[in-house]
């Protein structure tokens, strides 16, 4: 049987999205300074989702204020026609919808072939089938943990069975593969997603706000990982 993922190692990620735009450098060296593990970028269409946000040019500028790794989550349709741009702008990683495209494996290669680590996103509604005949070419799968769209939404709390589920799919072909949540997540939700399997976090709304600073809200998150969430 193939090896279970390293489920001690939890990335957690800032999503730009929640950041401030007129001193979005700032943010940029407050995620680097708390060692964030990497920076999610999110970019949405008008048309794949109900919401409009940042696009190539803020990823240029993103990619020229952190050395950290950038995870660009495409919410757009016809995802394929972006790829190498969003390479260009600066996408360590890329990760589309495999709702948005009706040729997810040419998609995945594409990718791939532009040296970025591919990764496919699920909606809630979404069954995992969509996403198991690529499964042993991607280096991420995202599941939603909201419907997609905007920021500070509430996490649903049917996700942690779907991860679950996942989880096994992923260990038993590609155990190398992440598991990545986004949505809702916060020091409340972090524990049951990462219990269900998830290894890779997205956070907005809950480490960039007004009741902290980044590095304080990233390691209360990083607590809740830690505490144990059975007594022994
Ligand atoms: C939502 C985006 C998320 C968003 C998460 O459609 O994909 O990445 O920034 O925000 P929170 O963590 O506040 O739910
Ligand atoms: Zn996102």
């Amino acid at each position: 049987m193939a090896p279970a993922a390293d489920h001690n190692r939890i990335w957690i990620g800032p999503s730009v999205l929640s950041a401030n735009f007129l001193s979005l450098g700032d943010d940029l060296r407050e995620m680097e300074a708390a060692a964030a593990d990497y920076v999610h970028f999110d970019v949405m269409d008008g048309r794949f989702v109900p919401n409009i946000s940042i696009g190539l040019p803020v990823l240029e500028a993103t990619r020229a204020g952190t050395s950290l790794p950038i995870d660009v989550h495409l919410m757009i349709v016809e995802p394929d026609r972006w790829i190498r741009a969003f390479r260009e702008a600066g996408a360590d990683r890329l990760t589309v919808h495999a709702e948005a495209s009706p040729h997810l494996h040419r998609l995945v290669q594409e990718m791939s072939a532009e040296g970025m680590v591919p990764g496919v996103a699920i909606n809630p509604a979404t069954p995992l089938s969509a996403v198991e005949e690529v499964l042993p070419f991607l280096g991420r799968v995202l599941v939603m943990t909201v419907n997609p769209g905007f920021g500070g939404q509430s996490f649903i709390p049917t996700m942690p069975a779907r991860i679950r589920r996942l989880r096994t799919m992923i260990d038993e072909v590609n155990p190398e593969c992440r598991l990545q949540v986004d949505g809702g997540i916060n020091r409340e939700t972090i524990a049951a997603v990462v219990e269900a399997g998830a290894d890779t976090i997205v956070a907005g709304s809950a480490v960039i706000n007004q009741t902290g600073s980044i590095a304080e809200n990233l390691a209360a998150l990083r607590a809740r990982i830690r505490a144990p969430s059975h007594p022994s």
